[in-house]
């Protein structure tokens, strides 16, 4: 079932090159950050490029019920009138943040700290995700916490009233946990330290530089060490969010797998934290290039072309690389099937905790379509099977995770039976517009009745 309606099976079939410029939408975790951080700032933030996909919506909705004015003008462009660091109103209706564990967990985050309670919900997939991860630290700075067992949605969390500062070392690579505990000692006095071991995205610190507070970054032999002074007054802001990274995977993968393709995809973020697909598909031997290379509010951009490759060999992927593609990993397994020898991605245990567990969906759907795959907990090998690829022919789960049914669809454009997915509903999570951009590439895409 779709997160938003009935499910959409959908069919990918073998196609021509694919040709063109592919402009994809808004980075998703600026997106989230732009309309929170708005949020807790006095006066009006302007926003254009917002990912309108359905996760970055429900934190719009989210951030209204907290009190905020959050107004969307035309494509991309909206404004939000916030309530200022401390000023959240307690919501008066449970807060669904539908299919997103970024939404969810940066406003858990967010209203620990002020003396109101908030009841949290979402779709299937987000409510049988750990949320202990945030409740652990939250419980420090004195908030309280009711969920299901497992520390699953649907929970209340009680905000400290008094709440007190922390030190805090994260313990997984996790940007949204990080996060979360920057934006809970936002409204506490003194000094909130949050340690990294691994470095994961940086957008929160970015930004909330951007928006004024007072946050260092250190590098020491403990991780990154965040410090940030609490009780900052934010100073709106007009943001261009950037197109994602995360997005421009799968055009990028797709063109380089289907025969004969050049496609440009204009503007991509090209932050160290989120680029390791790209340096890893390079690795690989991907015919993939950064052109008009610049910095745009102070990220480095470039417009990426990319090119069949059929000449791609398996690698073995740094562990530590994975906090700089962790969502891409799904489409480097279907990319690693059109190589030759393996592709071994160790250090991966995180998918398991995604929308879906990625290791196994992706395991079981290419294995269906007739791929050779190991893996274990932490770990994932895609035995290759050169440019010829993968043969295709069968429909995979895509288990309400976007990621899983995008990856899919592109598997499906060189395969040589078609390669179908059970609902390719929650695309519309992330990239509203996927099916009309890889269509215009040149992708055959079919909506198949269930
Ligand atoms: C995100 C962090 C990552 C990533 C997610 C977006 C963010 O999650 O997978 O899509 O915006 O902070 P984790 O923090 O769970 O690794």
């Amino acid at each position: 079932m779709s997160s938003h309606g009935d499910p959409i099976p959908m069919t990918s079939r073998k196609c021509g090159p694919l040709k063109g410029t592919a402009l994809v939408p808004g980075d998703k975790s600026i997106s989230h950050r732009s309309l929170i951080l708005g949020a807790l700032t006095v006066g009006e933030t302007k926003i254009s490029g917002l990912l309108e996909g359905d996760d970055v919506l429900d934190t719009a909705k989210a951030m209204r019920a907290f009190g905020a004015e959050v107004t969307h003008h035309g494509e991309g462009e909206w404004t939000v009138n916030g309530v200022g660091v401390g000023g959240f109103a307690e919501p008066e209706n449970v807060i669904d943040c539908g299919n997103s564990g970024t939404g969810v967990r940066l406003i858990m985050g967010c209203m620990a700290t002020s003396d109101i309670t908030a009841t949290f919900t979402g779709d299937a997939s987000l409510r049988s995700r750990p949320m202990g991860r945030i409740t652990d630290p939250v419980a420090l700075f004195g908030a309280q916490s009711y969920g299901r067992k497992g520390g699953r949605l649907p929970m209340t969390i009680v905000g400290a009233a008094d709440p007190v500062a922390v030190r805090y070392t994260v313990p997984m690579p996790s940007a949204q946990v990080k996060s979360a505990v920057l934006l809970a000692g936002l409204n506490v006095a003194g000094d909130t330290v949050v340690i990294e071991k691994e470095a994961t995205r940086d957008h929160t610190e970015r930004m909330l530089a951007g928006f004024g507070a007072d946050i260092t970054v250190e590098n020491t032999d403990e991780g990154r060490v965040i410090t940030l002074k609490g009780q900052p007054e934010l100073k709106p802001q007009t943001i261009t969010v950037p197109r994602d990274p995360s997005s421009a995977a799968f055009p990028v993968c797709a063109a380089l797998i289907v025969e004969g393709s050049d496609v440009l995809i204009p503007n991509i973020g090209l932050n160290p934290t989120r680029a390791g697909l790209f340096t890893t598909l390079r690795e690989m031997g991907a015919d993939l290039t950064y052109e008009n290379e610049r910095e745009e509010g102070g990220e480095p951009v470039a417009d990426l072309r990319a090119k069949f490759s059929p000449n791609m060999k398996g690698i073995e992927v740094p562990p530590e690389r994975a906090p700089s593609m962790i969502d891409e990993y799904p489409i480097l397994s279907v990319v690693a099937c059109y190589a030759e020898g393996k592709t071994v991605m160790k250090g991966v245990k995180e998918l398991r905790v995604k929308e879906s567990d990625r290791i196994d969906a992706m395991a079981r759907g290419l294995e269906a379509n007739g791929a050779t795959i190991e893996e274990d907990e932490d770990t994932l090998i895609v035995h290759g099977m050169g440019p010829g690829g993968l043969p295709g022919g069968a429909t995979a789960e895509a288990r309400l995770d976007h990621r899983i049914a995008m990856s899919f669809m592109c598997a499906g454009m060189a395969s040589k039976e078609p390669v179908s997915v059970d609902d390719a509903g929650p695309i519309a999570t992330s990239f509203p517009v996927f099916e009309p951009l890889m269509e215009k590439l040149g992708a055959q895409l079919v909506r198949t009745s269930a």
